[in-house]
């Protein structure tokens, strides 16, 4: 494990110092490629969904998958939806018209996500479900983490975190992901499968278990802190991600319960990791973004190319029953001790995770 990280942060910073010398042309919601003078332009079609419900597909997804497709030379246009889904099949329906071959979607819900992709095949788009399988879609490949194993850290991490506080039948609120995105569906069918025999066996006790529209972290706030008030005893926190878990940590804050509490997340952002540092979040998800775009670009290149790439694994899709070729990738759990793993691999830097106050917390976890 230990090594592979180790070799992980040499081939990023390789390709870091190969992104700084290119230079970039990322805008905020768009990007192109500059080489596409010479070859058509927007091949790869890329729609990211927003850019609110997680820092990552700005800060990672959109930054990995740029530089894949510059180190293999091919033509892109990635773009962002931001949580508009009349506004993602108008970009769907320009990345086609500009001669886009390859598209490659994170959806917003599965039943817009399908329009687009029985649109893209019907006019011989190649497809690609990115992080999020669209049900029933019918999309040629699928790139993603193992996000039942997601949940299942989440639900393990909290156990561990309410053994370390010696907490005696604890009050379990659940704060759930978007319902129209599988992968909520997904993390919470892995943590429930950790937190039920604890509900079972009455060592936990259930409390409030809601999802969050769209992840959106405003209404996550609204929704803890309504949570909390039906019941003023809750003593752990599933926050599906890194965002819901800030805003459940905003509201505990404000009753002085942060720390006391503990809470999870996921995405490892910066965000999450400066809770963690200072002890108000007790662990996150870290998804090395780095290997899924890597490994959706390997297709989105390669179909770009006229070929048919062949994927390692398969995926059930539960709507169609049919299988989709997947690549699915390791997530792994971060707590306090094991910061220093996400800042080593270079997912976060140092420079951005220890500002100010934060730069002790670092030294103490041991951040180079
Ligand atoms: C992704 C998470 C992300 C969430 C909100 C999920 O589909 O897998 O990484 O936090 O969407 O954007």
């Amino acid at each position: 494990m230990r090594k592979g990280i180790l070799s992980l942060t040499a081939a990023a910073a390789v390709l870091a110092l190969g992104l700084t010398a290119c230079g970039g042309n990322s805008g905020p919601t768009s990007s192109t490629s500059s080489a596409s003078s010479s070859q058509k332009a927007g091949k790869i079609g890329v729609i990211l969904p927003d850019s609110k419900s997680s820092a990552r597909w700005e800060t990672a997804d959109r930054k990995y998958l740029e530089e894949a497709f510059k180190a293999a030379g091919v033509a892109y246009d990635i773009q962002n939806a931001q949580n508009d889904k009349t506004a993602f099949q108008t970009i769907a329906d320009q990345m086609i018209t500009n001669g886009a071959t390859v598209l490659m979607i994170v959806n917003l819900d599965s039943g817009t996500g399908k329009t687009v992709i029985d649109k893209a095949k019907s006019q011989g788009v190649a497809t690609i479900d990115y992080d999020r399988l669209t049900l029933g879609g019918g999309a040629a490949y699928y790139v993603s983490f193992d996000n039942t194993k997601v949940g299942t850290l989440q639900g393990e991490g909290l156990v561990k975190c309410l053994t370390d506080k010696k907490a005696s039948k604890p009050i379990i609120a659940e704060l759930n992901g978007s319902p129209t995105d599988n992968n909520a569906t997904l993390f919470k069918a892995g943590y429930d499968g950790v937190l039920k025999p604890k509900y079972d066996s009455g060592d936990f006790v259930k409390g409030p278990d809601q999802s969050v529209p769209d992840w959106d972290n405003t209404q996550a706030g609204t929704i803890f802190e309504q949570m909390l008030t039906s019941a003023p005893k809750i003593a752990g926190v599933l926050a599906a991600n890194d965002g819901l878990g800030n805003a459940a940590i905003t509201v505990l804050k404000k009753n002085n319960l942060n720390g006391k509490v503990p809470v999870t997340g996921q995405d490892a952002t910066v965000q999450g990791l400066q809770n963690i540092l200072v002890g108000d979040q007790c662990m996150t998800v870290y998804k090395a973004v780095k290997k899924e775009a890597d490994a959706a670009s390997k297709l989105a290149v390669a179909l770009a190319k006229g070929e048919k790439p062949t994927a390692s694994g398969s995926v059930k899709d539960p709507q169609s029953g049919q299988d989709v070729p997947s690549e699915l990738m390791e997530p792994q759990a971060i707590y306090l001790d094991n910061v220093k793993d996400v800042v080593a691999d270079g997912y976060v830097t140092k420079a951005e995770l220890c500002t100010g106050d934060f730069a002790a917390k670092c030294t103490e976890a041991g951040i180079q």
